[in-house]
């Protein structure tokens, strides 16, 4: 199997190993005997054991994108009654509000642009405000632009103000610090195709044991989507639903992997990619849209240059092997992303540079 066909620059789906992509290689299986039960428990306990959780700490399987692991937790975690404060400063602060919309959960925003990283003092603010939050929620890395939110000191605002936490992790979590463990954090969510280098079709909460313990008996919002039932469905080593099983053996290929290399590891050689990316951008007249400071090092928005349109840029690092990924909305027509999530080196980062300053020379090129 080649190493690669493609360089994935966009968050996620991100590179992957050759011995995670043959993993998907299984016998069929029916996705209710032992053989199959040992696959989700060892992904289970080994997402555990990789956040740095001990017995407090429990991972929830869903077959679904990401989103469906922050919808179902957003959906079971927020007692009818309560409401729960958002976090908006990009795309994923918004999708958890329309989440928070559609299943008619009471929603109080904090909104700032897509530059500006949350004030935990504002979130403090807003908690004395609202009695009836029960929640915070709030997005680690707005994938959006590379912006990094605090989430540890919106947890400790939280946990003095005695409300719970939802973390939205998807494109952070083994590619950026995060206690999991931290008081006032509740749920964390993630997937299994970025930082954790496994294939699209999973997704999961790590979860507080008692916070989960607490949504016992409660009326569910939605009948795929309901946390309590998928987590006690799974401690009694079963499943509620078909989950996607190749999946899940490529993602405890991919659990293996990590702690192998070792999350401290990981998060290292991520920064070492970043750095190298971001010196050789700035090199070659590239801003980055974030102020230092608020950026992540998993994913860089870098300013369009005069000259230099996405589409022809996009097109050009394509012909060389290479998929960079459009700004969202708006920002698509002054800006980009590039992502170092994945089994991408410092090496592979050197070689990214190299092509853009070809395609610039391209593309900038009298004719
Ligand atoms: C921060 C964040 N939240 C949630 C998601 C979930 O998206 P999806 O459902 O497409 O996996 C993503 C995907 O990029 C993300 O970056």
């Amino acid at each position: 199997m080649v190493e690669r066909e493609w360089v994935l620059l966009n968050p996620g789906p991100a590179n992957t190993s050759p011995r995670v992509r043959q993993a998907l290689v299984t016998p069929d299986l029916c996705h209710r005997e032992p053989e199959f039960f040992e696959v989700m428990r060892e992904c289970r306990a080994r997402l555990v054991r990789a956040a740095g959780g001990g017995p407090d700490l429990d991972a929830v399987l869903f077959t679904g994108s990401g989103t469906a692991a922050v919808e179902a937790t957003l959906a079971s975690a927020v007692p009818d009654g309560r409401a729960v404060l958002i976090v908006n400063n990009g795309v994923y602060g918004d999708r958890m509000l329309r989440i928070a919309k559609a299943h008619r959960i009471p929603a109080e925003v904090l909104a700032y642009d897509v530059t500006t990283p949350v004030a935990p003092a504002d979130v403090a603010a807003a908690l004395r405000a609202h009695s009836e939050i029960s929640h915070v929620a709030v997005v680690h890395h707005e994938t959006t632009t590379g912006l990094l939110n605090p989430v540890e000191a919106v947890a400790d605002v939280a946990a003095t103000a005695g409300r719970r936490v939802i973390v939205d992790a998807m494109s952070s979590l083994f590619g950026e610090p995060l206690d999991v463990t931290r008081e006032g954090l509740d749920f964390v969510t993630a997937s299994a195709n970025k930082c954790l280098q496994g294939i699209p079709g999973v997704s999961f909460v790590l979860a507080r044991r008692a916070a989960l313990e607490a949504l016992r008996g409660r009326a569910p919002r939605s009948v795929y989507l309901d946390l309590f039932n998928h987590w006690a469905t799974q401690e009694q080593d079963n499943t509620p639903f078909t989950p996607a099983v190749q999946v899940l053996h490529a993602m405890r290929e991919a659990l293996v992997e990590l702690e192998e290399e070792g999350v401290a590891a990981r998060i290292a050689r991520y920064g070492e990619n970043c750095r190298v990316l971001r010196h050789g951008m700035q090199a070659l007249g590239f801003e980055i849209l974030v102020p230092a400071g608020a950026r992540s090092q998993i994913l860089t928005t870098f300013r369009l240059r005069s000259g230099v349109g996405y589409d022809a840029l996009h097109d050009a690092m394509k012909r060389r092997g290479y998929i960079i990924y459009a700004g969202q909305g708006e920002i698509r027509t002054y800006a980009f992303r590039v992502s170092n999530m994945g089994t991408l080196t410092p090496k592979d980062m050197e070689a990214v540079v190299a092509a853009f300053a070809e395609c610039v020379e391209e593309l900038t090129r009298p004719s």
